[in-house]
């Protein structure tokens, strides 16, 4: 484009509100400029309505856009229309992954909408820097935008030009947000569509329909399904999925380096017809989702080759009742039953010494009766390991006290 069609830096627009930085993109029916809202002393991105093939711009004197013939006249003027209303509509929506649009005028005889600006890159130059992306990001980003559709869609709209160029990467925190809502259609709630504006197409992500006329005048989710799944397969593979018409003769063929799991869902998507697609973006991201399972899988196979983690061992209760051995475990109940040999040993020792005093022989004193009790406590159970013997020991001795 002739940059003396841009506004140049430093242009005021909106009674002087917002101050031109720089321009950010150039498409076919819109100039989009980095600009700085001066009070609010934050950037914006303004898109400017500036369908390049039927304006031009008298940037010597004035800013206004000037048309051509009648005819160019009255299909701006109506193109201008949706514009403005495509703006509305999408300021209405609110997603954290859809671009929030925050102001709306008449300048310069054309039309501007002032959104948030996002600090980052877009997929389409992300991949052109690093050739493609990991799988489990792009899976990731796809995943978000397929909440962002799911949403549109529910509100009766389809964006219509979903690709890696329109998905901004914001820096910040590493969010997709879907941007360019300029193809987008909004339905009535019987799925017609509210107006007939120009069909545009973006070669590899548009499905065959909307290279018919009409093709996309019912509303559908599929046509965005369809262009997701395309995105995804450029952001795996790097390559731009072959244009639709292509695929009615030769298919999609499954290019190297993708996931069996992640292939399946993406040729489902990318279905010619329609109706073989899934039925919603959410599905979409379900099947994706438990393909990323098999990621996980990946990462708990690993995890088995190392050494298991112990299981905790059962800290003792002390229980209100002492109770020897209903309801222990196997080991406990060892330990219980040679206690109670020891036991039983003690008092048959006890009884053979009384026997013997009685009997007239040396034998223990009383004191030697509180050794032993505290003996077998030490011995047989270990006071930090098993409370409930302790205090159970304690009792029986107890109550064999002479
Ligand atoms: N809100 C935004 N924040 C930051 N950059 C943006 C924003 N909107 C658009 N851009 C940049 O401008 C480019 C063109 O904008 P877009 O809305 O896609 O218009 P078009 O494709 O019609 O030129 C985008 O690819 C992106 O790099
Ligand atoms: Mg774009």
């Amino acid at each position: 484009m002739d940059i003396n069609l841009e506004l140049k830096p430093g242009t005021l627009l909106r009674n002087g509100s917002y101050r031109i930085i720089e321009v950010l993109g150039r498409g076919g029916f819109g100039i989009t400029y980095l600009a700085e809202h001066i009070m609010l002393g934050i950037k914006v991105a303004i898109k400017e309505f500036f369908p390049k093939e039927f304006c031009d711009r008298d940037s010597e004197t004035t800013y206004t856009v000037t048309l051509g013939t009648q005819g160019n006249r009255e299909l701006v003027g109506r193109l201008r229309a949706k514009f403005i209303k495509e703006a509305r509509n999408i300021a209405r929506l609110n997603h954290p992954y859809i671009i929030h649009i925050q102001d709306i005028f008449e300048e310069n005889n054309t039309a501007y909408y002032v959104m948030d600006y996002i600090e980052g890159s877009s997929l389409q130059s992300i991949c052109k820097q690093r050739k493609s992306i990991p799988q489990k990001d792009a899976v990731d980003y796809v995943t978000k935008i397929a909440g962002a559709l799911e949403y549109i869609h529910s509100q009766s709209m389809t964006h219509l030009d979903v690709k890696p160029a329109n998905i901004m990467i914001r820096k910040s925190d590493n969010a997709p947000v879907l941007i360019d809502f300029g193809l987008s259609k909004q339905y009535t709630s019987e799925g017609e569509q509210t107006s007939t504006t120009p069909v545009g197409i973006s070669h590899g992500y548009a499905p065959i329909e909307q290279y018919r006329q009409g093709g996309v005048s019912e509303f559908s989710p599929a046509t965005d399904i369809y262009a997701l799944g395309a995105t995804l397969y450029k952001l795996i593979t790097g390559i731009t999925p072959p244009e639709a018409p292509l695929l009615l003769d030769s298919g999609l063929h499954r290019p190297d380096g993708i996931d069996e799991n992640v292939w399946r869902a993406i040729s489902k998507a990318m279905s010619v017809s329609k109706s073989g697609r899934y039925s919603s973006a959410s599905d979409f991201a379900a099947a994706l989702n438990s393909t990323s399972v098999t990621d996980d899988d990946d990462e708990d196979t690993v995890i088995i080759d190392e050494k298991p983690e112990e299981p905790e061992k059962p800290k003792p209760v002390k229980p209100e009742k002492p109770s020897l051995v209903i309801g222990v475990p196997e080991k406990e109940h060892k330990t219980n039953k040679s206690l109670q040999i020891i036991i039983i040993a003690i008092i048959a020792f006890i009884v053979i010494a009384i026997i013997v005093s009685l009997s007239g022989g040396d034998g223990a004193s009383s004191d030697d009766s509180d050794y032993w009790d505290s003996a077998v406590v030490e011995e047989v159970v270990p006071v930090d390991d098993y409370y409930l013997y302790d205090d159970s020991i304690v009792e029986i001795v107890d109550s064999c006290a002479w």
